[in-house]
């Protein structure tokens, strides 16, 4: 079995979490390798719901599935403290199945504070993710391996060091699990979408990671890349925070939806911005993404509409990330379905996501139980 790679292939909150959680028990490690504890995975465990911020998505109930955090995310050590001690209370054996790599930088208070600070425009979570990429480019930033050797970092982030390694938490360069990983099998999850993405998506309404196959390669993990990358799309659009939403609605419309999908920010709670699903949108995603196949998520949340609408292009196709700010939707619709779980009834749909994007679609979900994801 080759490695994969699940990325978000719109704004975030695609349902990469429950996606990559099913497919975990198949892979020996689940790799983060972008973005800090802005990003919010939602994971049902045993009928439990679960938030993961900073741990990877992995399903600590396969016995050889693993988790790494890389190099390219940016962590913020007390939070990843606190996210670690709620799971442990569950299943103390979880921790020391999490690796986190040294090279990684750090969150730290001050970064945080710049977000609130300076960030509302943008929507930020502040979870000070922008402010520590940008002390990680001006090159004042610091990085996990200063607060393990105790030279920098605040006491909090020595004590939390201290209590991750506690409770099992290795610390571990990528070169020193090379050899080993040469052999395994290697997911890796992408965090936020390529819409959000520093360099390819609707700046400056973004995240400061990169949501691309190229955060993978900027990890470290060019000697295992994917052989398959997976870009999840829900069948309609959410957004949270500022910026360009061509096929967004608003009203009753868009409110119905947002209940029956339970369209809140994971991390912050805030009410998720509504829309159809935009495929110019997607299209430009995978292209820059380097996605090629389609994983599409929450059909069970439009059960019995009548017929779905679908933003098939744009009266100009977008080349650039300036294209989505004046986009014209064009629409077109497909009958509804009563119920995703027959799923012939989604084929006028899927026909139209793989004329309009070129992509195939590999798979659906219908629903938050492992067996509700089909491949198509
Ligand atoms: P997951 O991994 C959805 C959005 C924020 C804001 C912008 C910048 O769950 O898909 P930041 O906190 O990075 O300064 O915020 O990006 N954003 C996300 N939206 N899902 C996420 O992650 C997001 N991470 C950041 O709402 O608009
Ligand atoms: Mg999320």
């Amino acid at each position: 079995m080759s490695n994969i790679a699940v990325l978000g292939a719109s704004f975030g909150d695609e349902g990469k979490g429950r996606i990559v959680h099913d497919f975990s028990k198949d892979y020996d490690w689940v790799i983060r390798f972008s973005g800090g504890a802005n990003a919010g995975h939602t994971i049902y465990r045993d009928g439990v719901k679960y938030v993961h911020n900073l741990i990877p998505s992995f399903d600590w109930r396969a016995p050889r599935t693993r988790a790494f955090l890389g190099s390219g995310m940016v962590i913020d050590l007390p939070q990843l403290h606190l996210e670690v001690e709620r799971l442990f209370k569950i299943n103390p054996d979880f921790a020391a199945k999490i690796y986190v790599d040294p090279d990684a930088f750090l969150v730290l208070e001050e970064h945080r504070e710049e977000d609130k600070a300076r960030n509302a425009h943008i929507g930020s979570t502040n979870r000070g993710i922008g402010p520590a990429y940008k002390s990680k480019i001006d090159r004042s930033g610091v990085r996990v391996r200063d607060a393990l050797n105790g030279k920098t970092g605040s006491n909090w982030d020595r004590l939390a060091i201290e209590k991750l390694k506690e409770k099992g938490v290795q610390f571990k360069h990528v070169l020193e699990m090379r050899q080993e990983m040469r052999y395994a099998r290697l997911l890796f999850e992408g965090a936020q979408g390529v819409m959000l993405d520093i360099n390819h998506g609707v700046y400056p309404y973004v995240s400061c990671g990169d949501a691309t196959v190229a955060g993978i390669y900027a990890s470290g993990f060019s000697f295992a890349v994917p052989e398959r990358v997976y870009g999840v799309a829900k069948c309609y659009t959410t957004k949270v925070g500022e910026g360009p939403f061509p096929t967004e609605i608003f009203g009753e419309e868009a409110e119905s939806l947002r209940k029956l999908g339970n369209e809140y920010g994971a991390t912050t709670g805030r009410p998720r911005r509504i829309g159809w699903i935009d495929l110019p949108a997607i299209k430009y995603a995978c292209q820059k993404g380097g996605i090629d196949n389609l994983i599409l998520t929450k059909f069970d949340i439009l059960n019995g509409l009548k017929e779905v609408k679908m933003c098939a292009k744009y009266s100009k196709p977008p080349v650039c990330s300036k294209d989505f700010f004046n986009a014209e939707p064009q629409y077109t619709t497909v009958p509804g379905w009563e119920n995703a779980k027959e799923d012939e009834q989604l084929i006028p749909f899927m026909r139209k996501v793989e004329k309009y994007t070129g992509v195939s679609v590999a798979y659906v979900s219908c629903g938050i139980n492992p067996e509700d994801i089909m491949s198509w």
